[in-house]
């Protein structure tokens, strides 16, 4: 059963993926400069697109994901993709997001992130968002520290990427400051 809502920002409408959107899913993410700030394959392989969206609809049935397409409220083009991976024992949610390399620089990943980590924090519970990406694209960190997360550090070498050991910087954002008791639970006196 779809339990998303659509969420409505400034200037977009992000709602769940449709299979309908594969085929301009493919055509925005098989766009190389794309494919390198990710993990995503290049070029992107026909089908590939559906088989993303049909297991995107499976997490968010299963709880353990939540997806949104960007798109543009008005006209209602796709230009983009918002995902959380939940790990539910842990209330927490990684996030993954892409922008059509043509709408680069007016603001659309911000808009839409935001949304989504308070969605996360609202609607879904999570306790903590963190995000990661390669240390060599600094304009994903950039959107990262604008939607309020904290730079927690870089592995480095951690992820291959077409045969080549890449940094990658962490951010993270808690939906409040922690709680840490000084002593564990008890009885109450
Ligand atoms: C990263 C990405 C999502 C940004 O999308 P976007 O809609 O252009 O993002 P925004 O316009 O909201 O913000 C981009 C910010 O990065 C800044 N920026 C762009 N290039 C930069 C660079 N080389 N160095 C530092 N900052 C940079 C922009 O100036 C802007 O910040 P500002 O508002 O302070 O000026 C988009 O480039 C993309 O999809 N890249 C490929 C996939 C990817 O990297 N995904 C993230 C992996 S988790």
């Amino acid at each position: 059963m779809e339990r998303q809502p659509i969420l409505a920002t400034g200037r977009l409408l992000l709602r769940p993926f449709d299979l309908a959107d594969a085929h301009t899913v493919q055509r925005l993410c098989g766009d190389y400069a794309v494919a390198a700030a990710t993990l995503l394959p290049y070029p992107y392989p026909d089908g590939l697109a559906e088989i993303w969206i049909a297991s995107l609809r499976e997490g968010i049935e299963r709880g353990d994901a939540a997806a949104f397409a960007v798109t543009l409220a008005g006209e209602g083009s796709l230009i983009g993709g918002v995902r959380l991976r939940i790990e539910t024992e842990h209330a927490r949610g990684e996030l993954g997001f892409w922008v059509a390399r043509s709408c680069w620089g007016r603001g659309y990943a911000t808009e839409a992130v935001r949304a989504v980590i308070a969605y996360g924090f609202s609607a879904l519970g999570l306790h903590r968002i963190h995000a990661i990406h390669f240390s060599r694209n600094p304009a994903s960190g950039r959107v990262m520290e604008k939607c309020g997360m904290l730079h927690e550090g870089r592995f480095r070498g951690h992820v291959r990427k077409w045969g080549i050991y890449e940094d990658v910087d962490l951010w993270g954002i808690l939906r409040e400051p922690a709680f840490r008791p000084l002593s564990p639970p008890g009885p109450s006196a």
